[in-house]
């Protein structure tokens, strides 16, 4: 049994990963501001801001692995770089992963070119959540404390509470470079993408790197 935390673990995509990790029989801990009207048996949900140390300390100390699955549309906006900072240092700190869910426009069209998130076609509604999860990835690589194993998740283009999708139990992982299918599309629904997060848990495959997510 892993002991797993979730900041923002009742989001749309925390959600999903502590269904999964729970069914798994790991010892899983939320927290987020407010707590689910509906609660998963087995599951400790804390209540708490991310921005209030002692609530970022209880909720990471102990556990192997550690989601970061807060969106900066929640109201962070740029402030969740520095708030991912100090989670990174705690999780080092303790000797956690540390798992940052961030976003598709953080992939890049080729290897080697710029993110999507640095280019013009990212949609004006999505351009500020865009950019703050691609410099978390940048401070990931280039910044984070040498000891720390983390990985970056970002899952496809069509992903989220808005496109929830038909779950199907496989998905396909890539690296920076963003995946499509035949058709030119790239979507992934929540259970599958929480699937592929915690198998990573399981069966660490990538160590401070960033992969892409889709079926
Ligand atoms: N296609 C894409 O690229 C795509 C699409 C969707 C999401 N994403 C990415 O996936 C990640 C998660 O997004 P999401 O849509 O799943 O999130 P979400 O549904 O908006 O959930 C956010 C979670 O964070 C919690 N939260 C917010 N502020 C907090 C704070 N200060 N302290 C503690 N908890 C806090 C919320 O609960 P409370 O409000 O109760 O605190 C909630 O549990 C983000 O990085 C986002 O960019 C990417």
């Amino acid at each position: 049994m892993t002991s797993i935390t979730v900041i923002g673990g009742t989001g749309y995509t925390g959600s999903h990963i502590i269904r999964e990790a729970a069914a798994r029989g790991h010892q899983v801990t939320s927290l987020s501001r407010s707590l689910p009207a509906e609660q998963l048996p087995g599951v400790t949900y804390l209540a708490g801001s991310a921005t209030d140390p002692d609530a970022l300390r209880r909720a990471v100390t102990g556990a192997d692995a550690v989601f970061a699955a807060i969106s900066p549309r929640a109201g962070l906006g740029e402030d969740l770089l520095p708030l991912y900072a100090d989670l990174a240092d705690l999780a080092a700190a303790s000797g956690a992963r540390l798992g940052v869910v961030g976003g598709f426009s953080a992939l890049r069209p080729a290897a080697g070119a710029p993110r999507f998130a640095e280019g013009d076609d990212v949609p004006p509604e999505f351009a500020e959540e865009a950019r703050v999860m691609a410099a978390v990835v940048d401070y990931l690589i280039d910044e984070a404390p040498e000891n720390l194993d983390w990985f970056y998740a970002s899952p496809a283009a069509s992903y989220g509470a808005y496109a929830p999708g038909t779950p199907t139990g496989t998905y396909r992982t890539g690296g920076d470079v963003a995946l499509f299918d035949d058709d030119g599309e790239s979507a992934i629904s929540g259970p599958d993408f929480a699937l592929a997060l915690v198998d990573e848990v399981d069966k660490p495959r990538h160590h401070r790197t960033q992969f892409g997510v889709t079926s």
